[in-house]
């Protein structure tokens, strides 16, 4: 429920993601120089990330993306994943470049690791806006991390809590009432 004790604190600020999407970006496109990419946005947290992103890199960039759920309405991970939205084409020999919001336990981006590279693709990194390591349950890592953040529920910038807060141009750590 939505209730006045929500508290937001910021912990990131507009003007550094901008400055650090800029960053990633210009990496991305010295990785890739002379070639084509395709990048996958995980749907929906990573939707600013990959519009803000995409628009940085100076390579042909082609892009598609995946819907997975892997939490509940709240914080709680159900700890399975399902996809929801597959991609429309193929991406066999193709430079791919999966872009998440964050990762977290790892669960998420194991199973589309795996559902990916069955698929063939010439390459497959991933990109992530936010990095919380403390809390991997599967080990994988992003190539390209925008940062990385201690053990703290955040919302804004595409991430939600149940939905809302995704329009939130910082990152905020969100804390809750206790229950
Ligand atoms: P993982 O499978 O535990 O790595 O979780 C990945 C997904 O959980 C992310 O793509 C987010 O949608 C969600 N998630 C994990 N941590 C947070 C958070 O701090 N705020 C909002 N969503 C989160
Ligand atoms: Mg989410």
């Amino acid at each position: 429920m939505s209730g006045g004790q929500e508290k937001l604190k910021i912990l990131i600020r507009r003007a550094a993601i901008q400055k650090r999407v800029h960053e990633v970006a210009v990496q991305i496109t010295k990785d890739f120089k002379g070639q084509r990419i395709h990048l996958i946005g995980v749907l929906k947290g990573a939707c600013i990330f990959l519009s803000d992103l995409v628009r940085e890199i100076s390579l042909e960039t082609s892009i598609d993306f995946m819907a997975v759920s892997s939490y509940g309405k709240g914080k709680q991970s159900s700890g399975q994943v399902r996809l929801l939205k597959d991609l429309d084409s193929s991406i066999q020999g193709l430079n791919v470049i999966l872009v998440e919001d964050i990762l977290d336990t790892g669960l998420t981006l194991s199973y589309l690791l795996r559902v990916l590279q069955q698929r063939k693709p010439k390459v497959l990194r991933v990109a992530a806006l936010l990095d919380k390591p403390s809390r991997r349950l599967k080990e994988v890592q992003g190539d390209y991390v925008g940062f990385t953040i201690p053990n703290e529920f955040v919302v804004g910038y595409g991430l939600d809590y149940g939905e809302r807060f995704r329009n939130l141009k910082d990152v905020c750590v969100l804390s809750l009432p206790p229950e």
